[in-house]
């Protein structure tokens, strides 16, 4: 990662930047289309004015004849107009006949000006002009017709110098003002949802350190209205608190499996101490030592799962799929599991259908899930215990069911049997083991495509059901 991608704002000043600056540009483009507007407008209303004069100089110029009367009249009228109608400057007047002759002009205008007017004048049409006189004198020429029965007599032309629209130093205040005024409201609204926002996670990312710290005691806001920070918090909380059960249960599970582990050496020590110092001797010895050695079978097995466990774990696992004949590979493990079983008071049945099932799979493999189960199944019923071992199909899928009517699995400790070193509270006392028989089959069982499941458990019994691919 670049030195550059590495440096982190904070969520308040990120967004107020990029917020203002966006608000900025925004407002920049309102104020310049504002202010372009109000000079528009200011200028078409002064030409409006300045139209309407023209309009009535050339009524009042024709008399009822038809014949063109400018009399001292002109002046006076053009003053009263420019005071009622505020229009401040200096307005020029300049008659002409039809031909473009000038015939009256006011105030007087040197000669070269005057030309250039009215040559710009005969150049364009009836429309508004702007021209530009001298070296940037910049002019407004308004000209109307004077008629009389259809026929032009002359031009009236009004002059407005652009030097005399006035600036709108007061709008154009007010719209700074206003605009000012939202940038500043922007800035302030944006300022307080962004602190608001950027709080919770705030205390969140603090929290998340505290747990890092191994402190799962966290204290969180829960009073939010904000749906998605309120579920941020939530879930949060939720994950601290599992995360804090996982802890104390690990710790647990470890305390366990150092006990299964202890308890057989200090009771073989304790043996052979016992013959070594000739407290027992003769057939008593010979006992002793052979409860030793079962000790040390049991000590031997518990560590080689363990062992197992650990380099399946890595993802050392191999399987050698083969056709195999489900039917027959299921009767011969139960036979031989059955065969070892010291007791032979276990009513086992198997349930095959008609029909033989074939899969590519791993003899072993299968033998070591089915043996777990079984001695699991074993384990929970005791005296007078029934284990039913049946083998379908369903679907795609091989299904092996192990059935018994044991004590069956607590409500709340079946979600936690497949972790590793889980023991129930039941068992742990009674036999001995590291609780591993599951998670190890579960893993084996995926490994070659399948699951292992907990099909139902009660007071009555517990089912295990494990799927394999055809
Ligand atoms: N058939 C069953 N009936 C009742 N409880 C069961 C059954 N199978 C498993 N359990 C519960 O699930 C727990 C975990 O089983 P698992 O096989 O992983 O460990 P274990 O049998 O205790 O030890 P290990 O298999 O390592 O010797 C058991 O301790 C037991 O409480
Ligand atoms: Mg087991």
């Amino acid at each position: 990662m670049s030195p550059k991608s590495d440096k982190r704002i904070s969520l308040l000043r990120y967004w107020t930047t990029r917020y203002l600056v966006t608000l900025f540009i925004g407002l920049l483009i309102i104020g310049i289309i504002s202010t372009l507007w109000i000079r528009y407008s200011t200028i078409e209303n002064r030409l409006d004015t300045i139209r309407l004069m023209a309009e009535e100089i050339t009524d009042r110029v024709v008399d009822t004849e038809g014949n063109l009367h400018i009399g001292p009249f002109l002046p006076r009228i053009i003053e009263k107009r420019q005071r009622f109608l505020h229009l401040e400057g200096e307005l020029l007047l300049i008659i002409t006949d039809k031909y473009g002759i000038p015939l009256y002009s006011r105030p007087d205008l040197p000669p070269t000006a005057l030309r250039q007017i009215l040559s710009f004048s005969k150049a364009n049409g009836e429309t508004v002009d702007k021209i530009t006189i001298g070296p940037d004198q910049k002019l407004y020429l308004v000209k109307n017709r004077i008629e009389y029965n259809q026929e032009t007599l002359g031009w009236v032309h009004l002059v407005y110098p652009e030097k005399d629209i006035p600036r709108n130093t007061e709008e154009l205040q007010l719209l700074g003002i206003m605009l000012g005024s939202l940038a500043l409201l922007g800035w302030a609204v944006i300022y307080l949802l962004t602190s608001k926002l950027s709080k919770p996670i705030q205390e969140v990312a603090g929290a998340a350190k505290q747990i890092v710290a191994g402190n799962y005691e966290i204290r969180l806001e829960k009073t939010v209205k904000e749906k998605e920070v309120y579920e941020l918090i939530h879930s949060f909380k939720e994950m601290a608190e599992r995360l804090q059960q996982l802890e104390s249960l690990r710790t647990e599970l470890l305390a366990g499996v150092t006990h299964e582990l202890k308890t057989p050496v200090a009771s073989i020590s304790g043996l052979i101490q016992a013959v070594k110092d000739g407290v027992v001797t003769g057939e008593e010895a010979k006992e002793f030592l052979n409860i030793s050695l079962n000790e040390t079978g049991r000590l031997q097995k518990m560590v080689e799962d363990l062992l197992h466990f650990n380099s399946f774990a890595v993802g050392a696992m191999t399987v050698q799929k083969d056709t195999q004949n489900m039917n027959r590979l299921i009767q011969e493990i139960i036979h031989q599991w059955l065969v070892v079983q010291d007791d032979n008071g276990i009513d086992l049945h198997t349930w095959v259908p008609e029909n033989t099932i074939y899969a590519t799979t791993d003899a072993m493999r299968i033998q070591q899930i089915l043996i777990n189960l079984l001695n699991n199944a074993k384990q929970a019923t005791g005296i007078g215990g029934k284990i039913d071992v049946i083998l379908y199909q369903e679907g795609e899928e091989i299904r092996i069911d192990v059935k018994d009517n044991g004590i069956g699995i607590p409500e709340e400790e079946q979600p936690l049997i497949f972790e590793r070193f889980f023991r129930g509270k039941d068992k742990k006392y009674k036999v001995r083991g590291l609780g591993l028989g599951l998670p190890l089959s579960k893993m084996i069982a995926k490994t070659l495509g399948g699951d292992l499941v907990l099909k139902e458990s009660s007071e009555t019994g517990t089912t295990f059901s494990f799927s394999l691919p055809k």
